[in-house]
């Protein structure tokens, strides 16, 4: 649904350029939630614009719904632009106009006809559950129900992609996951593709399938949300993904496997199914080894379960081998870890 192909952009300033993207290749499929997260000043934001095409890049192709962005008429892209929704971090309302009027304004700009507008506002603000604040102004509103307007303003053409830069960093934790919700049914309900920006790892856990992560212009990490967050593989994403899993092992059990003189873990990582199943009772009956729990963490992402154990594992080499063997042949990743 949006293609990134080596996307380059760098910003002149006077004498100074910048380098907002070095490089960027990304494919979100039509259905994802897919996204993106990094450190500020990563790029993140460079990198909606240039979807919505508000800017354009210094080098590459962005290819939205099978069509390349840079090889438009205007008249073209105004189309295009038409399947694209956004919404952002501080709302982005107009103060000085009603909450009807901020939803039909990309109607009225469109030149839909006067009942056909009031007909889709009307829909639109039952859908985001606002139906009582027709007439109110958004200074009236809470900072969850402006995000609300946003999205029934973004959703008024009926786009097939919906953009959110940190559309949730505003809000409190309660209301962030009424709106991670409604951005939920929005996908689910409509189909629509969404590639969302944040700085916070909690997002990407709650609603997204896939995930980049982006440092210094650059992705440096890719993939199913279940497979980063079970197997962080850069320094910078394992730091994200230790603020909802807690994947390393907490300082006082460490100090504990120090003095009981433990050098070796072995680190499992259980998905779905099998991390409620009794495996590690198995490996004991069925290979004659020890095998002690040190640490475990279970999580629910994508309503799926991911459980990472760290165990100790006594007994023949041989024995311990076949137990991996076996562990292996039931889908479990595992690694053998020093402390
Ligand atoms: N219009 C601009 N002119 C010059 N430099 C810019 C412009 N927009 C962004 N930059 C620079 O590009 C880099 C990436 O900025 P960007 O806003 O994309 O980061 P971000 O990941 O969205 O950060 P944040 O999390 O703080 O929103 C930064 O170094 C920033 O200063
Ligand atoms: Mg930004």
């Amino acid at each position: 649904m949006i293609e990134l192909r080596n996307i380059h952009k760098t910003y002149q300033k006077r004498s100074k350029s910048i380098q907002a993207l070095k490089g960027i290749d990304l494919k979100v499929e039509q259905g994802d939630i897919f996204g993106v997260i990094g450190y500020s000043g990563a790029g993140k934001s460079t990198l909606v614009r240039l979807v919505n095409y508000l800017e354009q890049p210094t080098e590459g192709k962005i290819i939205v719904d099978g069509r390349s962005l840079t090889e438009q008429s205007s008249k073209a892209l105004r189309e295009i632009k038409k399947d694209i929704g956004m919404i952002f971090q501080h709302f982005n309302l107009l103060e000085s106009k009603t909450i009807y009027q901020n939803v039909a304004m990309p109607l009225i700009i469109s030149k839909v006809p006067k009942q056909d507008i009031k007909r889709r506002v009307t829909e639109l603000l039952e859908f985001v559950g606002l139906s009582d604040k027709v007439m109110s102004y958004p200074n009236e509103l809470s900072g969850g129900q402006k995000q609300r307007v946003g999205i029934a303003r973004a959703l008024a053409l009926n786009p097939k992609i919906l953009l959110c830069d940190e559309a949730t960093s505003a809000l409190d934790p309660q209301t962030t996951q009424s709106i991670l919700n409604l951005l939920k049914r929005i996908n689910r309900e409509y189909g629509i593709t969404i590639l969302l920006i944040t700085h916070e790892m909690s997002v990407i856990q709650s609603i997204c399938n896939r995930v980049a992560v982006m440092e210094n212009g650059k992705i440096i990490e890719e993939g199913t949300v279940l497979d980063v967050f079970g197997d962080p593989k850069h320094p910078t994403t394992q730091d994200f993904v230790q603020t909802v899993v807690r994947t390393d092992i907490p300082r006082n059990i460490k100090a504990n496997l120090d003095k009981s003189g433990i050098t070796t873990l072995t680190k499992l990582e259980m998905v779905g199914d099998h991390a409620t199943q009794p495996l590690l009772a198995l490996l004991i009956q069925k290979f004659n080894l020890t095998v002690s729990t040190v640490f475990t963490n279970m999580t629910e992402i994508q309503e799926t379960t991911l459980a990472i154990w760290y165990v100790d594992i006594q007994g023949e080499a041989k024995d311990k081998a076949a137990a991996l063997d076996f562990l292996d042949s039931q889908g479990v990743r595992y690694q053998e870890v020093s402390v």
